[in-house]
């Protein structure tokens, strides 16, 4: 790492010991999750991937091994009443068309993915039925309506391997993002993985560095009490590092999103995990 990057870091708080994350290992109401695996063959320069759940406290860690602790559950339980509701003009609700929310299961470990020359999320996905398929507002990429779903539905996915497409028509999306993970922006001039890749195990002020890893998300965050999406996540990095964040949807962090699931290729989805 660069001697004026080291600096910011110290400017920032970040403390000069390491400690790696922790050996525990998760099981959620007794379901075993992989949290540690080696690195895809397309990662240059890290070895090992692990969960952001290794880097918490044992008090965060324990809320996510039990359901009825885990205080993203409120807002799951609260999208499978809206899952059932009718919305917008078709007078339709999810389950008129999908009969039950499991068919999902897998679909959050191949997000994002192309269709039509376009990248598209979970959140693209469910506000096109919502407009196209209810007649239905679409919902706030970060609101509460929309984090309850992704969560209901990468819940379906939960202990499945992450495995994004990266070739083919995604290989140009995936480019964009890996572009993006590396540039340094803002005023402290750091790029995402100055800190996620560089310096994970390292505290920032009370905080322990991971590696900014995307396999739990939606994240229930003890911090705002309510469920967070990535886009959301990117942007609260991105602001603190004092750079202007992009838009939360926008083809920056689509780009994004898709480079970094594929950083987390055999990791297994969390959502919705909980963290600090
Ligand atoms: C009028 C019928 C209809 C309604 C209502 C509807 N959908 Fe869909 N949905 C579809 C069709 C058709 C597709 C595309 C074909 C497919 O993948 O099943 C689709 C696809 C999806 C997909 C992508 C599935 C995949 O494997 O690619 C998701 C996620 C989804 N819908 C979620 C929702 C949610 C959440 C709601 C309620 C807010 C909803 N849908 C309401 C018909 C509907
Ligand atoms: C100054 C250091 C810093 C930079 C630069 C930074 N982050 Fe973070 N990020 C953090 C901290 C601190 C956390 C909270 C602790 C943790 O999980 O690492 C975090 C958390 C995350 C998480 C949540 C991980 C989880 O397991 O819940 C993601 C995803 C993430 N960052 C992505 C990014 C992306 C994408 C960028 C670049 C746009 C970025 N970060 C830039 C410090 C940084």
């Amino acid at each position: 790492m660069q001697f004026k990057s080291l600096m910011t870091l110290a400017a920032i708080g970040m403390a000069s010991t390491s400690f790696a994350q922790d050996s525990s290992s998760l099981s959620v109401d007794g379901e075993a999750m992989v949290t540690e695996v080696a690195a895809p063959s397309h990662m240059e320069y890290v070895d090992t991937l692990y969960s952001g759940w290794r880097f918490r406290s044992p008090e965060t860690q324990a809320l996510q091994t039990d359901d009825f602790d885990n205080p993203g559950m409120i807002f799951v339980d609260t999208a499978i009443d809206t899952w059932a509701t009718a919305d917008g003009s078709e007078g339709k609700s999810c389950s008129s068309c999908h009969s039950d929310v499991a068919e999902f299961a897998g679909l959050r470990t191949q997000l994002p993915r192309v269709e039509d020359g376009q990248l598209v999320t979970m959140e693209n996905l469910v506000n096109e039925c919502r407009t196209d398929r209810m007649g239905a507002k679409e919902w706030k990429w970060s609101g509460a309506d929309m984090t309850g779903m992704t969560g209901l539905i990468s819940l379906q996915s939960r202990g499945m391997p992450m495995n994004v497409a990266i070739d083919g028509d995604a290989a140009s999306f995936w480019e964009k993002g890996k572009e993006l993970y590396y540039t340094r922006v803002g005023q402290l001039d750091m790029a995402c993985s100055n800190c996620h890749e560089d310096n994970y195990g390292v505290m920032i002020r009370a905080d322990h560095l991971s590696q900014g890893q995307i396999n739990g998300f939606p994240t229930y965050r003890l911090k705002n009490a309510k469920l967070n999406s990535i886009h959301g996540r990117f942007k609260g990095c991105m602001s603190n590092i004092r750079a202007t964040p992009y838009k939360e949807g926008g083809e920056e962090f689509k780009a994004l999103e898709l480079y970094l699931a594929s950083r987390g290729e055999g990791l297994v989805v969390e959502s919705p995990s909980v963290r600090n």
